[in-house]
């Protein structure tokens, strides 16, 4: 197992120009990797270290697949252009201008990067919350656009490729059994899919700007005089950014946990969190239009429905469940038809 200790922390932190002797350090986040497979080399460790006077900072050590020095340092650029344009985030160490460099530890090659420790973590999301994440979504958007910021990567939110919100390939892939069993449910369904597609493709060839790609709790906090601010740039990389908004909106709006429960909690938060967005970079009409059309795709080809909760799509097909099927398909025609209009308050 991948570990450290407060010799190793001195010695780095140093080299980022952090003179004073760290007293302690914990654990913040640690993937293991070498659970699956104990040879794995595979590293991502993230720490909170102390000192007496300096503040605390957040050291993070990596090594994972597909992920390189250069990938890294694109990400901490990308946070500090983002600083520079006013948006609140950690404070980034360098090595003579260096943000992401290699050491050797424990047996291990891991990738380093030092930022400042930010006090007040969102831990659970409600309206306001939702309403300011909204408002910082729109303002690094501003920033991203204006600054012309590039990482030159891929996101987990783009709607027109593989992406962590909506599925369709457990659909597709499987057409010649789901056809079977509803032929004419299946053709309507998929027939309705590529029509909205082709509305939702609209936006394919605008400029791609770099986002954070994962504005979700646990990535945010807020400050002592009440502003929000984000870290993780884990998942940034170049998106359309009428893309990126929708998708985190939704994704903010059922997949964090909440401070209460209630019926309209989720259209309440979607609204609060666009409404937020809107009032510093308005939707045009025609992103308002093409929005109930990119709703009714994520929500009928929700990942969760497709291949993960209970019920999902994938195990109803390897059990050969026809009439689960046939009840799952009508409510997939029946959320495709139902076009929820853009949430916009007044
Ligand atoms: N700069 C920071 N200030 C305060 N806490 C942080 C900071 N960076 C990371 N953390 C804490 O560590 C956790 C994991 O870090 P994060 O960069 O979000 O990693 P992951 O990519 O695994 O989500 C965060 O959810 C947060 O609790
Ligand atoms: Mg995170």
């Amino acid at each position: 197992m991948f570990e450290v200790t407060l010799a190793d922390i001195r010695k780095i932190a140093n080299e980022y120009s952090i003179d004073e002797c760290p007293t302690a350090f914990y654990e913040l986040q640690r993937y293991n990797y070498d659970e699956e497979n104990k040879d794995s080399k595979e590293v991502r460790l993230i720490i909170k270290v102390v000192f007496e006077k300096h503040s605390a900072v957040v050291i993070r050590f990596k090594n994972e697949r597909n992920v390189t020095k250069k990938h890294i340092e694109a990400q901490c650029r990308f946070a500090v252009q983002l600083s520079k344009g006013g948006i609140k985030t950690p404070y980034i160490y360098h090595i003579d201008g260096h943000y992401a460099n290699d050491y050797h530890i424990n047996g291990y090659d891991v990738i380093v990067t030092i930022e400042d420790f930010c006090d007040g973590e969102v831990k659970a999301v409600d309206e306001k919350i939702a309403r300011m994440t909204g408002v910082l979504l729109a303002q690094m958007h501003n920033v991203s656009e204006k600054m012309n910021l590039h990482v030159y990567d891929k996101v987990m939110f783009n709607p027109l490729l593989r992406n962590e919100l909506f599925d369709i390939s457990v659909f597709s892939e499987n057409k010649e059994i789901l056809r079977e069993i509803e032929p004419s449910l299946y053709d309507e369904i998929e027939s309705i899919t590529e029509s909205y597609l082709r509305k939702i493709e609209v936006f394919k060839e605008e400029t791609q700007y770099a986002v954070q790609g994962d504005i979700s709790l646990c990535n945010l906090y807020i400050t002592d005089d009440s502003e929000m601010g984000v870290f993780d740039y884990n998942n940034s990389g170049d998106n359309v950014l009428f893309y990126d908004v929708i998708m985190q909106a939704v994704f903010e709006s059922r997949l964090m946990d909440y401070k209460g429960d209630y019926p309209e909690r989720e259209q309440n938060i979607l609204s609060a969190f666009l409404n937020g967005y809107d009032s510093v970079r308005p939707f045009t009409n025609l992103q308002k239009d093409i929005y109930p059309y990119l709703c009714a795709v994520i929500s009928a080809y929700w990942l969760g429905d497709m291949s993960f909760d209970e019920g999902n799509l994938k195990s109803l097909i390897e059990k050969k469940q026809a009439d689960a099927i046939c009840r799952f398909m009508n409510n997939m025609r029946n959320r495709l038809i139902d076009l929820q209009e853009f949430p916009l308050f007044g």
